[in-house]
């Protein structure tokens, strides 16, 4: 697939699943061969457009677009873009799938009581005693992902360059 022209992968999943660490190690991977890949990271994303946007689910969605928009535009340079982002909206996933041709989704599957457990931003233990809203997985309702083209269960920690070799597989690549 990555002969062709661009493309765009898409690693999805919950705050804290492993989008980062899995998209950023396959980008590393992809880089090797390729000059034309960019690593799109939901976080740095919003902060290259001076963080406008807040995450009620209004200001997420609108983000989500941005980075749909974003993304589309670099595919049409013929660039291969790794991008790291949450983005759970049925909409989304369809708008990705119908405006690019080379277009894949990973989905980033980690349990919620890892995810409570890891707790890297603070989140999940905020929402839980009420003190945190628009949390996606306690207060905020999300979209799983339909027709991912991989699903790979990241609720352990480890193993990371085997996961990374199976999107790679899928990119026919290496
Ligand atoms: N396969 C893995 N092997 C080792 N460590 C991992 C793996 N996946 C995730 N981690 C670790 O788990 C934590 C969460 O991962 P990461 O930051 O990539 O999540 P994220 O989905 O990008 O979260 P957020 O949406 O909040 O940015 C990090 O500390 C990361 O180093
Ligand atoms: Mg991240």
């Amino acid at each position: 697939m990555l002969k062709v022209c661009g493309s765009l992968i898409w690693i999805t999943g919950l705050s804290g699943s492993g989008k980062t660490t899995i998209g950023n190690a396959l980008y590393l991977k992809l880089k090797q061969k390729h000059t034309n890949v960019v690593f799109l990271d939901g976080d740095s994303f919003r902060e290259i457009l001076g963080n406008d946007l807040g995450h009620n689910p209004k200001d997420r969605l609108e983000n989500a677009y941005r980075i749909h928009r974003m993304c589309k535009f670099l595919v049409s340079q013929n660039i291969h873009v790794v991008c790291a982002t949450m983005s759970l909206y049925k909409e989304i996933h369809e708008l990705n799938r119908s405006e690019m041709r080379n277009y894949l989704e990973i989905f980033i599957e980690c349990e919620i009581d890892e995810l409570i457990r890891r707790d890297q931003k603070g989140l999940y233990s905020q929402a839980i005693i009420g003190k945190q809203t628009d949390v996606v997985g306690v207060n905020l309702s999300f979209d799983k992902p339909q027709n991912s083209e991989l699903t790979i269960d990241n609720t352990q920690q480890n193993a990371l360059q085997e996961k990374v070799q199976k999107i790679l597989d899928l990119l026919g690549e290496l």
